[in-house]
């Protein structure tokens, strides 16, 4: 009987554990496996203002530490998300966070003004870290300067609280971190993928036909709890943490370095179960260290 509801971003949570967007696809792949109303929130994969494919296959790829994608923002669009899905999702006692994507600033605040409070969504996690697209994604990520510019401008947008989502690409994640604070986001992500390549050895050439690719799973969790641990002493906003979970030791690794709520992205694909394990576990260990709330433990390393 450990409390384990969390606050975020103005939003309380049932207990600290979500799902990471573009994993959890629209939450019904999910559902035959459990119901989601056990999670903290689920967070949906990124919508772009138009219906998109995404990028040539193959697009994914396999490694012994993790997977390497470059999906590319397959997505319906705004318009069917709004239409089809946004209804479904309404229904789900679990709270709802929409990520936005898009290419250029005004694609930006055009999705943030379809959001706005009363819509039926927790928060909006604003996704300036795609590492698939040409124009836009990425790019917003990794100057501070664009991230502020674009986090200030959904800002203006949209009442609904916002997450930044961040890059691990970046030299410096706690600059990152400020830049969006200061742009008035709520909460950050953190992180999404890492730059990466596999390369076929029979055919000499790289396996993605994007060449390059995001990596997730276990081989960036060290990366992703460490900068977790950085930007909890950089800003002041909370933090959900995620890259690599795959096991309750590993969401506990991730709230003592400083989120407030973890995400499960890679393991959803290895064990659907998963998020359930990591709940139980995380409710263990803290009545184990005779916590009576989950939240005494974050950020606990420092
Ligand atoms: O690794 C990623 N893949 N991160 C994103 O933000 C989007 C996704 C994709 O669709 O390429």
């Amino acid at each position: 009987n450990v409390d384990l509801q969390v606050e975020l971003a103005g939003i309380t949570l049932k207990n600290p554990v979500m799902t990471a967007s573009g994993t959890y696809g629209f939450g019904e792949e999910y559902a035959p496996f459990y119901d989601p109303a056990l999670l903290g929130a689920i967070t949906v994969k990124g919508i772009t203002p138009l219906p998109r494919l995404g990028n040539p296959v193959p697009r994914l790829a396999e490694t012994p530490a993790g997977i390497l994608n470059s999906v590319g923002l397959e997505n319906p669009g705004l318009e069917v998300f709004l239409q089809e899905y946004l209804p479904r999702l309404k229904n789900l006692d679990t709270a709802v966070i929409v990520n936005i994507s898009g290419f250029s600033l005004e694609d930006y605040m055009m999705m943030a003004s379809a959001f706005q409070k009363g819509c039926g969504i927790a928060a909006l996690e604003v996704n300036i870290s795609c590492p698939n697209i040409k124009h836009g994604g990425m790019a917003f990520g990794t100057d501070p300067r664009s991230a502020e510019e674009v986090i200030a401008a959904v800002r203006k947008n949209t009442g609904l609280p916002l997450i930044a989502k961040l890059s691990p690409n970046v030299t410096s994640i706690a600059d990152m971190a400020k830049a969006v604070e200061s742009g008035g986001a709520d909460a950050v992500s953190l992180i999404n993928t890492l730059l990466g390549m596999s390369i076929d050895i029979h055919a000499q050439k790289p396996l993605l036909a994007n060449k390059v690719g995001g990596l997730s799973g276990p081989a960036v969790r060290p990366v992703a709890v460490r900068m977790v641990y950085q930007v909890f002493e950089a800003v002041k906003i909370p933090i959900i943490g995620m890259g690599g979970i795959m096991t309750w030791q590993d969401a506990v690794e991730f709230m003592l370095a400083g989120a407030s709520a973890v995400s499960i992205g890679t393991a959803n694909f290895t064990d659907p179960l998963a998020p359930l394990d990591v709940i139980k576990g995380l409710e263990e260990y803290a009545e184990s260290r005779k916590c009576a709330s989950i939240r005494e433990i974050i950020g606990a390393a420092h």
